[in-house]
């Protein structure tokens, strides 16, 4: 049976490490740092993840402004929030969740964020800098970030060992591959074109699967011993349950926790990490603010 990596008590360590360093902050400095949320559109998921972002902003003694915007408001619109945003001294952070809808181009809105205020990492330029050896971005994603810290809290060592990610899109499977590189890992990213999947994932000593298919990865598919990191949040119907649905993840859990040296289940695996990384991010936004030396 594997070790279970128990992301809500990690993240809740991390969070409690940055209550305090927030609270230090607002007595050095008489400022709070503060994070903008912007949320288009009524994507019931979207609109959980934001909430639980602004409530987490409370607990750790940062201030949130959220905006919600409806489906229809223009990329003109948007951008103009953004630049809004972004002249705004007490917002040190802008993140604005994904997905937008269709007749907005993502690209250009998270363009229109500046460096400095990137908390989730998205703007183009601090992607490339991922990826490019001897650059660090501004800031780092939050997910791709809460899966590297879950493996060095778990003492899971990167370097030299092979990676293999499940999926390459911008928020998690890109970025994370590139960090994993960053880190010294041998990674191979497969995506829906990958021929004899199985065969590839066999070679990981960690696998990190981000494709959003609902138990996809199957215990055959995994060495003995590989570290598995669950990113998947996906909703099954499940008639035991009043609500009717539970949240699982793209890992077939209690089949792979069999053959897995270790494992992060879902809920209570990536999820609060993501969290935990987006406040970190938010007080580093905070600090370079109120630095002035830091240069981008
Ligand atoms: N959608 C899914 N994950 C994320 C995230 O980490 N940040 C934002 N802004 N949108 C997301």
């Amino acid at each position: 049976m594997a070790h279970i990596i128990d992301g809500a008590a990690i993240a809740a360590a991390i969070r409690e490490e940055i209550r305090l360093e927030v609270a230090r902050f607002k007595a050095d400095h008489g400022v709070t740092p503060g994070l903008a949320t912007v949320l288009i559109g009524d994507n019931p998921a979207s609109a959980t993840y934001v909430r639980n972002k602004r409530k987490a902003c409370e607990e750790v003694g940062l201030a949130s402004f959220g905006y919600e915007l409806p489906a229809t408001i223009t990329q003109d619109a948007v951008i103009a929030l953004v630049n809004e945003l972004a002249a705004r001294p007490e917002v040190h952070g802008i993140l604005v969740q994904l997905p937008l809808p269709a007749h907005i181009d993502d690209q250009a809105v998270l363009a229109a964020i500046p460096l400095d205020k990137d908390v989730d990492g998205f703007h183009p330029s601090n992607i490339g800098r991922l990826g490019l050896k001897g650059r660090t971005p501004a800031f780092a994603p939050c997910t791709p970030k809460g899966c590297i810290e879950l493996l060095d809290r778990s003492g899971i060592a990167i370097a030299g060992r092979r990676a293999v990610v499940l999926g390459r899109s911008a928020i998690v499977g890109l970025p994370v591959a590139l960090m994993l590189l960053a880190r010294d890992a041998t990674v191979t990213v497969c995506h829906s074109k990958t021929t004899d999947l199985p065969a590839v994932t066999r070679e990981a000593d960690i696998l990190i699967a981000a494709i959003g298919k609902a138990h996809f990865v199957t215990a055959d598919m995994v060495k003995p011993g590989c570290t598995v990191i669950d990113v998947g949040i996906n909703r099954i119907s499940d008639p035991t349950r009043k609500s009717g649905s539970r949240l699982v993840g793209d890992v077939d859990f209690d089949a792979v926790s069999q053959v897995a040296g270790a494992i992060t289940p879902v809920p209570g695996g990536v999820g609060p990490m993501t969290i935990a990384m987006l406040m970190q991010n938010t007080l580093l936004a905070a600090q370079r603010a109120v630095a002035h030396s830091f240069t981008l």
